[in-house]
């Protein structure tokens, strides 16, 4: 709602409050009917009509201020309070957040609805904790206050996880490996292969080198590694067409096509990652190897997937003790190029954005008993879209039969089941559509606590917290320009159908 800059060089306004008074103009107040202060936001604007540039100066030098005391122990809050519609009431409240150094952000008032005689001022502040109680302190104290009413939450981005903000900032969560590639267990099938143990450490380091933004490296595989391939290619496209979800036989001869998936021949991730890229959104990138559901799930909250670039050892081509790039091309990415699972998969990642360990580990096991093990119900029959069961042909099989226990996705109790590695699952969850269980995430998300909304902007690939009105606003604003594109479709049809 700004006009402009209407602050004025010569205002008795302390200069900390300049970034509040940017926000106003006097037809800003004046449409909420407010007599508050009014000669002296008058004054402002006049002044800023004949002190443009200084006016402008003064702004990037408090917008300087900003910085350095957001370096120090500051934080951001807000205080609502209520004042009699006076004049004078709200010039002597603003003095106090001069004088406690709180810098004020921007500030908003409406009728008050409990007294009519009232207005209610909003302020976003920037200050210390201690800054920030000595202003309330006073503020009780000394002015004509009503009430005052903190947010709930003030200062708790201090207490929220650290989450990546945009895009690029995934390579801290793909870099953050809780357990490499090349360290094999001694019971693994390659432990005593010097040579495989050497590949594996070259995999660790294309991965560990890798950042977002670069091309993926095209990896030379061996003719040992594509016949481990072949194999596994082989005997699961057998069973796909009786045990793959649509939506994955619909996919799969997509990426024979573009990313050449063939028996002879390990597609490369780069490949991979343009072809979903213009399919659904998602791109991959290469990892070393095991990343915390923190980390991982993070990924996907920006449609990215974290996938390994090795191969399982050649002796056992149908067992593989961890996910490799067969489980990886042949399991995940024909769901991942699937537009509705995208969404689904998205929704997951975005709501372990700043959530506790409690509620990552709750959403790590609905990820894995959907992404992984996913089950859904289509014309009839029961088959698989989970990427474990779509690399394993053992537990493909198993999962379809009579032998195993399903039971339909509900998030709420699905999140208690236990994750089984080494055997089969005790059970499986079966959705209707990806649309119903992406329905379901949704509204087990709301039960997450965080204290705020995330939004992704896909236009910044970053990700915007909702939590005043302003972030609310802009994402309105978004939705409006997306709601009049979608009004324009709808009143050209009728146009050409003649309603
Ligand atoms: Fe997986």
């Amino acid at each position: 709602p700004c006009d402009g800059p209407v602050h004025s060089v010569c205002s008795p306004m302390p200069s900390s409050m300049q970034p509040a008074m940017m926000m106003f103009s006097s037809k800003y107040w004046a449409r909420r009917g407010l007599s508050l202060d009014s000669a002296m936001f008058d004054q402002q604007h006049r002044g800023a009509q004949t002190s443009r540039r200084t006016s402008f100066g003064r702004i990037e030098e408090t917008s300087d201020r900003d910085n350095k005391v957001q370096a120090d122990d500051t934080g951001k809050t807000a205080v609502v309070f209520a004042l009699k519609n006076e004049v004078g009431c709200l010039v002597r409240a603003l003095r106090l957040f001069q004088e406690k150094h709180v810098n004020l952000v921007h500030i908003e008032s409406r009728k008050s609805k409990r007294r009519a005689s009232e207005v209610e001022i909003y302020a976003d502040c920037s200050c210390s904790k201690q800054e920030f109680g000595d202003l309330v302190h006073h503020l009780k104290q000394h002015i004509s206050i009503i009430s005052l009413e903190p947010p709930e939450h003030m200062w708790s981005e201090e207490e929220v996880p650290w989450f990546p903000r945009k895009i690029s900032e995934l390579d801290q969560c793909s870099h953050r490996v809780l357990m490499y590639g090349s360290e094999l267990d001694a019971d693994h099938p390659g432990f005593k292969d010097a040579i495989y143990r050497q590949r594996r450490k070259y995999f660790v380091e294309v991965a560990m080198s890798y950042k977002f933004g670069q091309p993926i490296p095209h990896i030379e595989y061996t003719q040992e590694e594509v016949k481990t391939w072949g194999v596994v290619f082989r005997e699961l496209t057998k069973l796909y067409p009786t045990h793959a979800c649509r939506e994955y036989l619909k996919n799969l001869p997509l990426l024979t096509k573009h990313c050449g998936y063939r028996e002879d021949n390990i597609p490369q991730l780069e490949d991979v990652s343009l072809f979903l890229r213009e399919r659904s959104g998602f791109t991959v990138r290469p990892v070393a190897g095991y990343l915390s559901p923190r980390d991982f799930l993070a990924g996907l909250a920006y449609r990215v997937f974290n996938c390994t670039q090795y191969v399982r050892h050649s002796t056992d081509p149908l067992y593989t003790p961890e996910p490799d790039t067969c489980h990886e091309l042949l399991g995940h990415v024909p769901l991942l190029a699937d537009a509705k699972f995208a969404q689904f998969s998205q929704e997951i990642g975005l709501a372990s954005l700043g959530a506790s360990d409690e509620d990552v580990q709750k959403l790590a096991t609905c990820y894995f008993f959907t992404i992984e093990f996913g089950l859904c119900k289509q014309d009839g029959q029961l088959r698989a879209y989970g990427a474990g069961l779509l690399s394993s042909i053992g537990e493909l099989k198993h999962a379809l039969s009579d032998k195993a226990t399903v039971k339909p996705f509900d998030p709420r109790t699905s999140c208690f089941q236990e994750c089984l590695i080494t055997t089969f699952q005790d059970v499986y969850f079966v959705s209707d559509s990806f649309e119903e269980a992406k329905e379901k995430m949704r509204e087990f998300a709301k039960t997450i606590q965080r204290p705020f909304s995330v939004y992704y902007n896909p236009y910044t690939q970053s990700i915007d917290l909702l939590k005043d009105t302003r972030s609310i606003e802009n994402v309105v604003n978004d939705l409006r320009s997306d709601l009049n594109t979608v009004c324009d479709a709808l009143s050209k049809m009728n146009k050409y159908l003649g309603i």
